[in-house]
């Protein structure tokens, strides 16, 4: 099969390789706004660069990964689904509701395939807590803890079109969570702050959050997220039951130091990115999505899987500017349930 990839950043150069290396994609069409990245990125691996987007649809592909800025999928996604073509998306759907709904519907009319990249869902960690919950070993969950903290910032470039913390980074945990536990958040109450590095300010961004996050069976949750965990890259989740707890993350690369005694010795490798620490996650993701093409195997993450995610986010956003709890049930879009 022929894959078209629009958007040659820091995720489509990790994507593109996989792709370009997986046994049933006969080769890729590779695109972006900046085309000599597109250029070095085909050369390196020994795939073809289009000039634009227009060329991805009119040369012919079986299949679209959009891996450019966020405020340019919804687009592309609409104008794959009108192509007919099943499409790979990387999170989030969009940077706001309507561009979200409007991408699911014109899937959804015209019958395709969006698989959104959220590939925590294919992470052994977060794959055991899931079957753990499931299991029944934990007994009644309680509480769950779920943390993103970044080593360092992305580039400053990015930050005004990443949509904001909540969108980018803790849509992980917000749609992990809903994925683990199998319940959907009720309601939220947030905070941010901003009082790091200037370029935080200046983007109308904020490089820490702390959220509490209530399920539909009262099951309690928290998620925080930062920029600027000089320790290394640290994605934890907790799940604390009547019976028992479990932890996704903890291994001898958690950029963590014990403070006892008698406590573990501090990682001598930390994790320092997503990219190597979800490395595997992201080549079974795209595996999957070559399977859904085929024909093989459901979609494992769709838009409006996506949508719920991005409506928890958009919760926090109003949380934190209004300082007070959100229910889900303020944010639109959430008429037709979704869990399966
Ligand atoms: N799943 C994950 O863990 C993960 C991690 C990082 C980024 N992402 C997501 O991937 C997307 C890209 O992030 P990134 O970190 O690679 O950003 P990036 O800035 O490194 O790359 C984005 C690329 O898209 C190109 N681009 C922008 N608009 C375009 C358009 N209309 N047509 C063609 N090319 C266009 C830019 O020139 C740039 O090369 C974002 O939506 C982000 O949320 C997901």
């Amino acid at each position: 099969m022929r894959i078209g990839v629009i958007g040659t950043g820091r995720i489509g150069t990790i994507h593109a390789n996989t792709l370009s290396r997986h046994r049933d994609v006969g080769s890729l069409i590779l695109t972006d706004t900046d085309p000599v990245r597109a250029q070095e990125l085909a050369l390196r691996l020994g795939e073809t660069a289009a000039p634009g987007v227009d060329e991805i649809f009119r040369w012919g592909v079986d299949a679209v990964v959009i891996t450019t800025a966020t405020a340019a999928h919804a687009d592309l996604i609409g104008r794959a689904a009108r192509s007919g073509l099943p499409v790979f998306c990387e999170k989030p759907i969009a940077l706001d509701l309507p561009g979200s709904l409007l991408a699911i519907a014109e899937v959804e009319t015209a019958g395709t395939i969006l698989q959104m990249g959220f590939q925590r869902r294919f992470d052994a960690g977060y794959t055991g807590a899931r079957e753990a919950v499931r299991s029944g070993r934990l007994g009644r969950l309680h509480t769950v803890r779920a943390m993103t903290s970044d080593q360092a910032p992305p580039p400053v470039a990015y930050l005004p079109l990443s949509g904001g913390l909540y969108r980018d980074t803790l849509i992980h945990d917000f749609d992990v969570l809903r994925w683990v536990t199998g319940h959907e958040v009720t309601e939220v109450y947030a905070a941010g702050s901003d009082a790091g590095p200037a370029m935080f300010r200046e983007a109308g961004d904020v490089d820490t959050a702390a959220v509490v996050l209530t399920l539909d069976d009262g099951t309690l949750a928290t998620a925080t997220a930062t920029r600027l965990n000089g320790a290394g890259y640290d994605v934890r989740m907790e799940l604390a039951g009547e019976l028992d707890q479990v932890v996704v993350g903890l291994d001898d690369r958690t950029p963590i130091a014990s403070t006892e005694p008698t406590g573990p010795p501090a990682a001598s490798k930390p994790w320092t990115t997503f990219l190597e620490r979800f490395g595997p996650a992201y080549e079974a993701e795209l595996n999957a999505f070559v399977e859904v093409v085929r024909g093989e195997r459901a979609n494992p993450c769709d838009g409006r899987e996506a949508l719920q995610a991005l409506r928890i986010a958009e919760a926090c956003e109003l949380s934190r500017r209004e300082h007070r709890p959100v229910r889900l049930a303020e944010i639109p879009g959430g008429a037709e349930p979704v869990l399966r």
